[in-house]
């Protein structure tokens, strides 16, 4: 039974966080073009309609080529004919004019198509991102996200145009073409038709072999993409265990596949061409025939036998085009089948129907019988957890590493959902707030305090909406941000993270810690640093946390012995359940888990 149970849980939180099973099967060309097109082409029609325009007079023109060349042989070399001597030159001059304007009116509208429909996926994209679940992004290798939006995009685009481009003007050609080749000479004509069919068999082939190879191909730059990522990232890693080898054959084995599989795609691609040409032969091979015959009994002129050729002659590339579309075409699917995914994934932690406000909290916070297990996993990490933290209280958290403290911090502005029993705000369960007052009343302070890349002011000012320069200085000042910003030359508006300035881990905190305070939310979340600031850092990160801490609702994870001994109450967390509770002095007492703790986590503090 209980085994039945778990199966059905997992099939269903399966469906929803990871790659729906539909997109293995392979999605159709026309399907996926059609979802492009009415998603993403509004108000694009008037660029597609020109350069369907253009690429009509481009097709209609092409058969006046040959008929031009057939006119000057019969007419003039043959006729001598002094009129068209004037005429054909002029007329000549017109039909490449009427041309070029018509190309050129197709390629730029093409690519007006084609850069805004693939900018408008992307905006799409990224926006699915932002409002994607946790447990989904989590469950995708971040750089793979970034492929998507350079490498898969990119390939989009490309199709989106030259389907377009390709798929009227060439088909519009051959038609043109064809219905000349049996105006000209219809017995003709129909003995050029007959070698296509089995031609386009073979191109149907290749098509489908390329699509694989394409597709697997985008999948391991997307590996490529994780592995540079983390390599960047690990960097200081790798050098010091010295794994600079096998970091180095990783990645010389993933490029060796991408290789190989655009050789794949490429020689699939490539046969295409000789299909064609070997098709064309025997088709000459029938018109010099033919024609011979027809000129030998004097019922064929040498003009209709030119034009015929040429117009043949002019065939082969929009017919070889066409089938190269086949094959462009796959490109995109194989591109867009990694990227519709990421578009239709439904996030499951959003506002319900009938959602609540608070409007001036009182920053009261309770969880009631909460248990909890990760997506995708049997096991619960919390377990009937109950804790209620009053306005104004501090409430620390302590137990080993695993137990599920942070897990329990980031219910509350809903990162993840409960999976039974509720988080209360104001007594108001969140799941019935709305993700705005959820967030607007809580703020989060992690151990990875994150900056990003830009001025220490925009970073602290992260959450905060009408303030002034008074207030944004005291807190910077309390949160002594300011000690180490006025050192810099520039200031507040000294860049820092990533690409800017590099900080210690102690200022880092601080500016989290006032990004925090200027926020102003009544509930805190807080983990606690563990990492291994110096005393001094310490000590000014303390002082920070103090002045956030004022008149304020605190759950503290908590790793500082005057974070516990200044709490309202300890919770001892242990596997997910709560195990003792009580204040410092009667936890020691216990003689239980805490007092465990206490010597191994606390190990200085405890000698003082
Ligand atoms: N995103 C996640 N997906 C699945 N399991 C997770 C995730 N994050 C944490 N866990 C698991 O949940 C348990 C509790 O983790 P955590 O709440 O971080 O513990 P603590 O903060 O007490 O050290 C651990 O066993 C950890 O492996
Ligand atoms: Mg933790």
């Amino acid at each position: 039974m209980i085994i039945i149970t778990h199966v059905t849980i997992f099939a269903n939180k399966g469906s929803v966080y990871f790659m729906n099973e539909k997109y293995k099967k392979e999605l159709g060309a026309v399907e996926t073009v059609k979802r492009i097109w009415s998603n993403y082409a509004s108000g694009l029609s008037g660029y597609l309609y020109l350069a369907l325009f253009c690429n009509a007079i481009v097709a209609i023109s092409t058969p006046a080529l040959p008929e031009l060349i057939r006119r000057v042989i019969d007419d003039i070399f043959i006729g001598k004919d002094q009129n068209m001597l004037v005429i054909l030159p002029v007329v000549a001059v017109i039909i490449m004019l009427i041309r070029s304007i018509g190309t050129y009116g197709a390629n730029v509208s093409i690519n007006v198509i084609g850069q805004r429909l693939v900018g408008s996926l992307q905006e799409d994209l990224y926006n699915s991102l932002l409002k994607a679940d946790l447990a989904y992004i989590n469950s995708v290798h971040s750089a793979r996200f970034i492929s998507n939006f350079t490498a898969d995009s990119t390939k989009l685009r490309e199709t989106m145009s030259s389907v377009v481009v390709n798929l009227s003007r060439n088909i519009l050609m051959v038609l043109g073409l064809m219905g000349y080749l049996f105006w000209v000479e219809p017995n003709l004509a129909v003995i050029f038709i007959l070698v296509l069919p089995p031609a386009a068999i073979g191109l149907r082939i290749l098509g489908r072999k390329l699509r694989k190879a394409i597709r697997l191909s985008l999948e391991e730059i997307g590996t490529l993409s994780s592995l540079v990522s983390e390599t960047l990232r690990g960097m200081r890693i790798i050098k010091a265990y010295r794994k600079e080898n096998v970091y180095s054959e990783k990645a010389i084995k993933i490029i060796k596949k991408v290789v190989s599989l655009s050789m794949k795609g490429v020689r699939a691609r490539s046969a295409s061409a000789p299909i064609m040409e070997m098709v064309t032969g025997f088709a000459i091979a029938g018109i010099i025939y033919y024609s011979g015959n027809k000129s030998i009994d004097g019922s064929m002129s040498v003009g209709s036998f030119m034009a015929f050729t040429t117009a043949a002659g002019l065939l082969y590339d929009p017919l070889k085009a066409v089938a190269n579309l086949q094959a462009m075409l796959q490109e995109g699917v194989a591109a867009s089948q990694r990227l519709f995914p990421i578009l239709d994934n439904n996030p499951t932690v959003v506002d319900n129907l009938k959602t609540k406000e608070i409007v001036d909290s009182i920053g009261e916070l309770e969880f009631d019988n909460v248990s909890f297990s990760y997506p995708n996993t049997f096991q619960y990490v919390l377990r009937n957890v109950s804790l209620r933290i009053m306005p104004g209280e501090t409430v620390a958290l302590v137990g080993p590493s695993g137990a599920g403290k942070s897990t329990l911090l980031n219910l509350v502005p809903r990162f993840y959902d409960s999976t039974e029993g509720t988080v209360k705000i104001d007594k108001i369960d969140v799941k019935d707030l709305s993700l705005k007052s959820v967030r607007d009343t809580s703020s989060l302070v992690t151990q990875d305090a994150l900056i990003f890349d830009t001025s220490v002011r925009e970073n602290i000012m992260f959450g905060a909406k009408g303030v002034g320069e008074d207030v944004f200085m005291s807190v910077c000042k309390e949160t002594l941000v300011d000690e180490f910003v006025k050192e810099f030359p520039e200031g507040y508006e000294t860049v820092v993270g990533e690409g800017g300035v590099k900080i210690s881990g102690g200022q880092r905190q601080r500016i989290a810690i006032a990004r925090a305070m200027i926020k102003d939310s009544p509930i805190l979340l807080l983990d606690e640093a563990t990492s291994s600031l110096d005393s001094e850092s310490e000590q000014k990160v303390q002082i920070a946390l103090r002045a956030l801490l004022k008149e304020k609702s605190a759950l503290i994870i908590a790793h500082r012995l005057s974070t516990v001994r200044d709490a309202d109450m300890i919770y001892v967390f242990d596997k997910g359940k709560i195990v003792e509770k009580g204040k410092h002095e009667q936890l020691l007492d216990n003689k239980g888990l805490y007092s465990l703790l206490f010597k191994t986590q606390f190990p200085e503090d405890a000698i003082e």
